[in-house]
């Protein structure tokens, strides 16, 4: 027996489970909790049931850290796989056990993010083996997992609506895509995300990015304030003049920690250029970029997206137009301030004071209300989530839809 342990180094909190294993047949059951048992494994549950017994389960609640799933039954087994994955948070360790010995499906599964496959019939030896190898790679597994994507939204000035956007973004990914979504206000003094979505600037969030040491996933769930089930917000409101003395390490590591729980880390900076923007935008899955029909906001657009594309070329740029048709006659045509910026504009969001006064002024999303500022910011979240939006009928479309 080995005398290895799976418990936690760190306590956490008591209803979070550490381990479950959704298994079909009996045997498997008990070489299972046998070996739960021998590693002395906190809070591990075995049910019974197949993988589509743990998408049901788990589209419900909190994931497990470590997970085991059935694909004896599977007709699909990679479908199904991908289906875990959506409803899972993303940093979770997912073995699989089934009854096919088949090399290609193996590969294919740790193609998949699965960490380990094991054929039946199990034994405590193979199972025992597989669940310290995930403690063991944990880190190296995270990498390969899917992780949360990372959105930084940064405005090229102050009022442009960047907060309406990033609030609004959140609340359409989380409540009508039904993904878990962490918003995250960096402006410490100023910022209105905790307002625009009439919630409590929580305590806390100055502090962890000031101690590396205070960052846990406990931790972090306490300092979030919670919008909905799939929507929770960090966000701070620290006395004007204090100098925060942010702790670059620190940011990386709260960024890490929300990244493997919420399959989307939204990031509102007030700053494009800060230390702590950089931080964020040299990580970022996806940049999104609010601006308004000005030169000023013309020159930005392209400076801000070239400097953050030098520093990380893998993120997907988003250029968002809000408050089109404001200044009618003095703003800059859409062609013109495409050519200026060698890409096209990506989504245009009405000027529509009516609408996003009379929610934000309330503490709710603007998308709440539907209409035509809601319609606009679903194509940015159809950009973010990859599904594409048949709405979007290029250029002429966009310029209809503005003046629609
Ligand atoms: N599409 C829009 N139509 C009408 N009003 C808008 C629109 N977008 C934003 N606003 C208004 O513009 C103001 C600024 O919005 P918001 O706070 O989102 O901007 P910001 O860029 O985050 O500003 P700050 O620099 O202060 O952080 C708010 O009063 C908001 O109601
Ligand atoms: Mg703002």
């Amino acid at each position: 027996m080995s005398t290895q342990s799976l418990a936690p180094a760190s306590s956490k909190k008591p209803e979070d489970a550490q381990f479950t294993a959704y298994v079909v047949d009996d045997a498997s059951r008990e070489i299972i909790d046998q070996v739960a048992r021998e590693l002395v494994i906190p809070r591990a549950s075995i049910r019974k049931g197949s993988i589509r017994t743990a998408i049901d389960a788990l589209g419900q609640q909190r994931s497990p850290k470590i997970l085991i799933v059935d694909l004896s039954n599977s007709e699909l087994p990679l479908s199904d796989v991908n289906e875990l994955a959506e409803v899972c948070e993303p940093g979770v360790t997912v073995i699989a056990i089934g009854d096919r010995n088949d090399v290609g499906l193996f590969r294919e599964l740790l193609n998949s993010g699965v960490s380990d496959y094991l054929v039946k019939p199990l034994s405590t030896a193979l199972v025992q083996r597989s669940l310290l190898a995930t403690v063991d790679g944990e880190a190296r597994a995270r990498q390969t997992n899917r992780l949360g994507r990372l959105v930084a939204t940064v405005g090229t000035r102050g009022g442009v609506g960047t907060t309406m956007l990033a609030t609004s973004l959140a609340w359409t990914i989380a409540n009508d895509r039904r993904r878990r979504v962490a918003l995250l206000d960096l402006d410490l003094q100023f910022g209105s995300v905790a307002l625009a979505l009439d919630l409590e600037p929580t305590h806390g969030l100055r502090e962890a990015l000031e101690n590396a040491g205070r960052i846990d996933s406990l931790y972090i769930d306490r300092t979030m304030a919670r919008y909905s089930d799939t929507l929770f917000v960090l966000s701070a409101e620290e006395e004007i003049g204090d100098a925060v003395d942010i702790d670059p390490r620190a940011l990386e590591l709260l960024v890490s920690e929300l990244r493997n729980k919420y399959h989307y880390l939204i990031a509102d900076l007030p700053e494009p250029m800060s230390p702590m923007a950089q931080g964020i935008v040299q990580n970022a899955t996806h940049l999104v970029l609010v601006t308004d029909l000005s030169l000023a906001g013309m020159r930005d657009t392209l400076r801000i997206s070239q400097a953050a594309l030098q520093a990380n070329a893998s993120c997907q740029l988003t250029v968002v137009v809000n408050r089109a048709g404001e200044h009618r006659a003095g703003e800059i045509a859409v062609a013109e301030f495409e050519k200026a910026i060698a890409r096209p504009i990506d989504v245009i969001v009405p000027f529509d004071p009516k609408t996003v006064a009379a929610a934000m002024n309330v503490g709710r999303p603007v998308s709440r209300d539907r209409g035509r500022v809601a319609t606009a910011i679903g194509r940015v979240a159809d950009r973010l989530t990859g599904t594409t939006s048949k709405r979007d009928g290029g250029l002429l479309g966009r310029m209809l839809q503005r003046k629609g």
